[in-house]
This record gives structure tokens, sequence and C-alpha cells, in this order.
């Protein structure tokens, strides 16, 4: 059984769509916030997780929370960290601690729109297509290796929140899916290029294609 530890600083769907995908030899063994208030908390204690809130801002850095934080994530023996919305820049230390065995979601089809602002700077540059994608982290925000991403169209009359909605559709189809690729030890990392073993050919691969739009 591999423990996880996800991470969150606001409503939670992404952790709730791996909560529920129910993933074989995987225990969910906290969910750990830097927001007292984050949505994402109780959601999680109605699936009888425990949760932890760490409030950064009683903190007089950077390097104290995280710190503090590795503390708590350490408790629960982590085979795997998992970022679902988490919104704290890391230190490196921090990274470096968890490196090989930490993910996160961003959304955007990386390494393009990395930060915030993602669907806004999208559609502001007109892209045609936009995304999301699941990476291991390394101490440089928003790089690291790719081990899915899914694809989306922009559409004409597209807001922010209209591409958000459709971006996070697919975050929930291929975040479980990463999460339950690591669990399987399926995730080859080599010259910071990701291959999954025994893979099919088809949507089993590591860049998977939307069902729909
Ligand atoms: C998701 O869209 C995730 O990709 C994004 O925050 C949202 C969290 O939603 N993460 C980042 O922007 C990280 N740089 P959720 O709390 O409902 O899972």
């Amino acid at each position: 059984m591999k423990n996880i530890v996800i991470l969150i600083s606001g409503r939670g769907s992404n952790m709730e769509a791996i909560v529920r995908a129910g993933i074989p030899g995987a225990r969910i063994a906290a969910v750990i916030s830097n927001r007292p208030d984050a949505g994402g908390l109780s959601i999680a204690r109605g699936f009888g997780i425990e949760t932890v809130a760490l409030d950064h801002k009683l903190f007089a850095g950077r390097d104290e929370f995280d710190a503090a934080l590795a503390a708590e994530i350490d408790r629960f023996a982590p085979d795997l960290v998992v970022l679902a919305g988490y919104m704290r820049i890391l230190t490196d230390g921090f990274v470096r601690r968890y490196m090989g065995r930490m993910l996160n979601i961003h959304p955007s089809l990386l390494p393009c729109f990395t930060g915030l602002h993602t669907h806004r700077r999208a559609i502001e540059a007109g892209v045609k297509v936009a995304g999301t994608t699941v990476h291991f982290v390394t101490p440089e925000l928003d790089s690291g290796p790719i081990v899915a991403q899914a694809v989306v169209p922009v559409l004409p009359g597209d807001d922010e929140e209209a591409l958000a909605a459709r971006v996070l559709k697919q975050e929930h189809r291929i975040y479980p899916q990463a999460v339950r690729w690591f669990v399987e030890e399926r995730l080859i990392v080599e010259n910071g290029r990701v291959t999954l073993r025994d893979a099919q050919s088809g949507p089993e691969g590591w860049c998977v294609p939307p069902v729909d739009a």
C-alpha cells in the first residue's frame, strides 16, 4: 500500500477526483492545506480522511513554513505527495526532500504559460488549444518531467471561466490516471523525460487525449 498526502489551497476538486478514483494500492493518508478556510478540507473530512490546516500566515517566512509543512507531511510517511491546487511557491529544500515523489497539476500545456492566470493569458495570446499538465515537481516553478497532458480547444467567445471549466474537466481525468501510474510504479524518468512502463499504444500513452471538449 502506498501512502499519499495531498496538498491543497482551495476548493479541492482535483483532490476529490483522486479520492473518488479509488486507486488500488493507494491510501490517501492526509489532506493538508495552507489555508484553514479551504473548501477541500471539509470534502476530505467527508471521506473520513485526516486533514491538517497549517496557516502560512502564522510563520515568519517560507523556510519556516516549509519546514513545518514537511514535518506534518512526514508524520504520514508518504510515498507520494500530490499538489492539487496548492498555490504556494515551494522552497528548494522542500522540493529536494520530495523530488521524484511529488506531482503537481498546472492548468496549461507546459512549458507554455507557467505561473498564474494561465487561462486569461492563453485567451489573450490567441492560442487555439489549451490544456493541462501533470508533472513531477523540480525546483524551477512549473517545470519538471511531464507525466500527462490533455488538450482542449479554445473556442471563440471563451472567457476565463469557460476555458477554466473545460480544462478542469480534463484535469479530473488525467490527475487520477497519473497518480495511478505512479502507484503502479510505471513512471520511468530519464533525462528529464517520463515514459510509461508497458504502455499500450493509443489512449493509455503518457499524452492523454481528451475524450470530449
Ligand atoms: C486547478 O485548475 C489546478 O490546475 C490549478 O488550480 C486549480 C485548483 O482547483 N493549479 C495551479 O494553478 C497551480 N499552479 P481545485 O482546488 O478544484 O483542484
